[in-house]
């Protein structure tokens, strides 16, 4: 995977010389899988930021990129957002962790409890991932069981990469095929399962399986499609039933669908939710909110961290909040979303490229029509290839942010007119591999649908 592929020394240079001295020194060059290079076009796509400002970032190279991967997902009004980093700027002037609690800390749990349809208590934490861990361990906790059933991607920690230690892994459809549960003590086989989206079927026989030792069905309520109708207060009957709590991570899915997160569209009130990423405008925050009755006996228990209540991400997260509300950022992503859907669909067609721009539009996904699995992956890659040396950076999936406007469609819905016809090109005359001037990038996260 080292050697330079052809195009690399002219386009980010740079990049490519810090990958390879940060090998050395960061095992597997970055702190997160969805950063490795390799998900993207490897050699092509920029690898090290420098800046960014609104819906573009910088590369060391200098190349600029509108970034449709919005941070992955933790950016929602824009990178550096004036208001959020202004007032992260006041507060750091007037110190950001204490010796006691600061005093954000509750303004911002009353903030979230007017506004998070479950939340009557919260508890912070700094990532999505530690969220996720805090609200497993509220569950257990509070029940006194041990087994968790989820649905979807829910960090790193162990309670869930336990789910791999099974014969048959759990993660193979919820995260990427193959995973090994390497450090992750044996002990805890059993204790996490998974189970498919849309089939409440299945749901009931694991919790029939397992009656009387589930704690809480942790799920993410949806990714790039709506929930089909009626599915998840199916779930939310079955985990009644079964006297199951029933968890909510919607940091993916985050403030973009409505000022409130998902639970007043869907009409589904979990017991808890799980927010981190873009709660906070890229700063790092997570909460965990849920039912008075499931987090007040957590005080019990031993959940605690000096930098939970830093100030940074407590003011971060208030502002954001705010802002959301004030510009009505759901309508703006909204509509950038429907653009982006229709434009390139319509491109596609044009152009003859058998591909529909498709799903929910605040994280709608190219679909490649093509059966071939391997003709698929290279598609989407040479996309990626050719989108990036044409300023804009991302996957074949969108995750949008209110700095994303007119002239990121106008630009973007060019380079795709290019892309696309290239697309073609390679298609009809068998020649996807000449064009692709980089490996076929890494499928790491298959998660729910697609
Ligand atoms: C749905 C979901 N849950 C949890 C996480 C983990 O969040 P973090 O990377 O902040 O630990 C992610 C991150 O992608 C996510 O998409």
């Amino acid at each position: 995977m080292n050697s330079a592929p052809r195009s690399v020394n002219r386009r980010i240079k740079k990049s490519w010389a810090m990958y390879h001295r940060a090998l050395e020194l960061i095992p597997g060059g970055t702190q997160l899988v969805s950063r490795r290079p390799t998900r993207f076009a490897f050699g092509i796509s920029p690898i090290f930021a420098s800046s960014g400002k609104g819906a573009r970032i910088r590369d060391v190279d200098g190349n600029e990129y509108i970034d449709w991967v919005s941070g992955i997902g933790a950016i929602l009004l824009g990178y550096a957002d004036p208001v959020v980093d202004e007032a992260v700027k006041r507060q750091i002037d007037k110190g950001t962790n204490f010796s006691i609690t600061h005093e954000l800390e509750l303004e911002l749990a009353e903030e979230l409890v007017a506004t998070i349809p479950c939340a009557e208590m919260v508890r912070y934490t700094r990532t999505g991932g530690e969220a996720c861990a805090v609200a497993v361990r509220i569950a257990r906790g509070t029940t006194g069981r041990d087994k968790i059933l989820f649905c979807g991607y829910h960090g790193w920690h162990d309670w869930y990469m336990a789910s791999n230690l099974s014969s048959t892994p759990g993660l193979d459809e919820h995260l990427f095929s193959g995973i090994e549960p390497i450090g992750v003590p044996r002990a805890l086989e059993g204790t996490a399962l998974a189970f498919p989206y849309n089939d409440l079927e299945r749901l009931e026989k694991l919790l029939e399986e397992n009656r009387g030792e589930v704690a809480a069905i942790v799920m993410e309520p949806f990714r790039s499609e709506l929930p089909p109708d009626g599915y998840l207060s199916g779930v939310q009957k079955l985990a009644r039933k079964h006297d199951v709590l029933l968890v909510f991570d919607e940091v993916t899915t985050g403030f973009r669908l409505a000022n409130d997160g998902i639970q007043s569209v869907i009409g589904v009130v979990p017991d808890m939710s799980v927010f981190a990423k873009s709660i906070s405008n890229g700063y790092a925050m997570g909460v965990v909110a849920g039912k008075r009755e499931v987090l007040s006996p957590s005080a019990q228990m031993f959940i605690s961290s000096t930098y939970w209540g830093e100030a940074v991400g407590l003011i971060a997260a208030l502002t954001t909040l705010r802002e959301v509300k004030k510009r009505n950022v759901p309508a703006i992503v909204q509509k950038t979303g429907e653009q982006l859907k229709s434009g390139l669909t319509g491109i596609a067609r044009e152009v003859g490229l058998p591909a529909v721009c498709r799903g929910i539009s605040i994280h709608p996904y190219l679909d490649f029509q093509i059966d071939d699995a391997e003709t698929k992956s290279k598609l989407s890659t040479l996309y990626i290839q050719e989108m990036a040396k044409r300023g804009c950076h991302g996957y074949t999936s969108f995750y949008l942010n209110a700095s994303q406007g007119d002239s990121e469609i106008t630009q973007t819905l060019e380079a795709a007119r290019e892309t696309f016809a290239l697309l073609v090109e390679g298609l009809n005359e068998n020649r996807l591999d000449d064009l692709l001037e980089c490996v076929p990038k890494q499928e790491y996260f298959q998660r729910l649908v697609h």
